[in-house]
């Protein structure tokens, strides 16, 4: 195992083939999930030279959390769907590789229970934030904020992209509607009587809209990013509301299908908040150029979502920290090519356009 590709594969060759498209696969067309690889090939580097450094420095600190590199572990659903041990083997492999994880709240393992594997490695400095779909019903949204509060999280993570899940054809045409059996959402699991842990409940309100934000700002005293919103004017009113970051994120091409690759609307997107609060984008991210081109251009962190599927699906805990000691040394490389130090140093003179002329 080189590289995210080798994950892929890999995984790939032992997974069952419904489980792989429903890691791979997007909305539609899939136009946007091939767009967001696409937008990081479309972008060359353009190194600086005779800077060099004897070492890096990759550590970054979000909203107050520290962490060693600058690239998160975006929430999946599901972990158990691909290993037996499912999120504790993800938390693990994070607290180890010093890397900050995004639970989703559609996790097949209690966020307690994830918490407390993730200590159990890192320490108490171990930071893990909680993805959060607010629901129709506030008062099980209170409680699963409760929840992640009672575990530890140190920062909620609103998806604001799915009043409707997106069509994955995909999954329609392989019949996956459901969990197999056995397997629940742990999170959601007695919150609503006769679906314990049922997929239906993941879905975030269809109507929900600025007030539901103010009123989580309310409730509660933890920092909230918001993922999912695209639109420059939404990124402004998300910094009108008190939001405290914005996870710029198109659900990895899984919801509106054809809109841009997150990495396209970065510089809109970072001019839009003005450095007031900080950006983290996924989609696409596979390589350390990936990450360099997304800090470069404005984003504080990247997050990873497919590849830490393949890397459980691959090998559980061990693969998925290979994984992130892979991206770690990758990234560590590309800056030194770059001339960069440390992540300061990633500025948008270091990327152009492919193609002659600039
Ligand atoms: C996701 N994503 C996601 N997002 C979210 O907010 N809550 C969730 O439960 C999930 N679940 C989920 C499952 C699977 C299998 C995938 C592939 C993705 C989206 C995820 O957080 C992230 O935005 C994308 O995966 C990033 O794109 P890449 O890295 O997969 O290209």
């Amino acid at each position: 195992m080189l590289n995210v590709h080798d994950f892929e594969t890999a995984a790939r060759a032992t997974l069952d083939p419904v489980y792989a498209d429903f890691i791979a696969g997007g909305a539609r067309d899939e136009i946007t999930v091939r767009a967001n690889e696409a937008a990081f090939s479309g972008l060359r580097l353009l190194p600086r030279m005779l800077r060099g450094s004897a070492e890096r420095d990759l550590a970054v600190t979000l909203l107050g959390d520290r962490a060693d590199l600058p690239i998160l572990l975006s929430p999946t659903a599901f972990h158990k769907l691909v290993t037996p041990d499912g999120e504790l083997a993800t938390a693990r492999a994070a607290a180890a590789a010093g890397a900050l994880m995004i639970v989703s709240m559609a996790s097949t393992v209690a966020v307690g229970e994830i918490a407390d594997a993730a200590r159990a490695v890192g320490g108490d400095d171990v930071s893990l934030w909680f993805q959060l779909y607010i629901q129709p019903d506030l008062e099980i949204t209170e409680a699963l904020v409760r929840r992640a509060t009672d575990a530890g999280c140190t920062a909620l993570v609103v998806t604001v992209d799915s009043p409707v899940l997106g069509a994955n054809e995909r999954n329609r045409r392989n019949g996956l509607n459901d969990l197999p059996a056995g397997l629940y959402c742990e999170n959601l699991r007695d919150l609503r009587d006769g679906e314990s842990g049922h997929v239906r409940q993941i879905a975030m309100s269809p109507e929900l809209s600025w007030e539901h934000i103010d009123w989580l700002r309310r409730t509660t005293s933890l920092p909230i990013l918001l993922k999912g919103v695209l639109h420059p004017e939404d990124a402004r009113l998300a910094v009108q509301h008190g939001v405290d970051g914005l996870v710029l994120s198109n659900h990895g091409g899984r919801q509106l299908d054809t809109v841009p690759a997150t990495l396209e609307l970065l510089p809109e997107m970072a001019a839009a908040v003005a450095g007031r609060i900080p950006i983290v984008l996924d989609g696409g991210v596979r390589r350390g150029t990936d990450v360099v081109k997304a800090l470069a251009l404005g984003a504080s962190a990247v997050g990873i979502g497919r590849p830490v599927m393949w890397a459980l699906a691959e090998g559980g805990e061990k693969s998925v920290r290979h994984l992130l000691e892979l991206l770690h040394a990758e990234l560590d490389d590309t800056l030194a090519l770059c001339g960069a130090s440390g992540l300061d140093d990633l500025t948008p003179e270091l990327v152009r356009p492919a193609g002659w002329g600039h």
